[in-house]
């Protein structure tokens, strides 16, 4: 390169010469690229707009989810069908954006060391679940899901209900004044089993 190239503005010498230049005129770039992808997800109706029929949990399902996340579940069950066909044989219906609107924070996850559960509502029965979760060897020998026996024997916090309600409602689910009012008598007497399972049975199921 000669030396008149050099001395009119920004070559390219110069910023490959110059460590702070390089690292800066990089993270400029990046960041655009990065908010061309992004923003836009922001704005569209398939990524922010709820599916038709998309209901909100109830509260036992609600509290169901809760034990679902405090089990750590999502550390081996995805929720998330890829639109391969492999996957949507196996599991059904591939994800889309819209069904998980309400979900916050969403449990989509790519760590499969167990099946993915996002189509797993309906497939088997209350009875199924109840002694599956107890322990997992009792219906599947080759199984090395835990056993969560301690579900069964623990209530749902009941009280705390209404607040979590209305903490998700600030940040868009809609629930209604009367469902926040009467979450607490909604999961009176249940046990994490019982709300576990009510998770379970929805999930999936509002994909028509
Ligand atoms: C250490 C990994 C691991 C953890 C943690 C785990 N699972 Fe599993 N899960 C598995 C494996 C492996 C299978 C497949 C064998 C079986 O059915 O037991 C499975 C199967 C299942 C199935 C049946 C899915 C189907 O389509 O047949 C359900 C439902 C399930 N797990 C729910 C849960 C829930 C709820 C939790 C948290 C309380 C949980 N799992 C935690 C590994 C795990």
């Amino acid at each position: 390169m000669s030396n008149e190239q050099i001395k009119g503005g920004l070559s390219h010498e110069k910023i490959e010469t110059s460590n702070f230049l390089m690292i800066v005129l990089i993270l400029i770039t990046v960041s655009f690229g990065g908010l061309v992808e992004i923003v836009p997800l922001f704005f569209q109706k398939s990524t922010t707009e709820p599916i038709r029929g998309l209901e909100p949990y109830t509260a036992v399902q609600l509290a169901g989810r809760d034990v679902y996340i405090r089990e750590g579940c999502y550390n081996c069950h995805s929720q998330m069908i890829r639109p391969f066909h492999a996957e949507t044989l196996r599991y059904g219906h591939y994800s889309v954006a819209g069904e998980f609107v309400y979900d916050h924070p969403f449990q989509w996850g790519s760590k499969r060391t167990g099946p993915d559960l996002q189509r797993v509502g309906g497939r088997y029965s209350d009875d199924w679940h109840r002694i599956h979760l107890n322990n997992p060897r009792d219906l599947v020998p080759e199984s090395i899901m835990p056993a969560y026996p301690w579900l069964e024997k623990n209530l749902v916090d009941a009280e705390a209900m209404p607040s979590h309600m209305k903490a998700l409602r600030t940040v868009g689910v809609p629930y209604t004044d009367a469902q926040i009012a009467s979450a607490t008598e909604d999961v009176k007497g249940k046990t994490e089993m019982d709300a576990l399972i009510a998770y379970l049975q929805v999930l999936g199921t509002h994909l028509k």
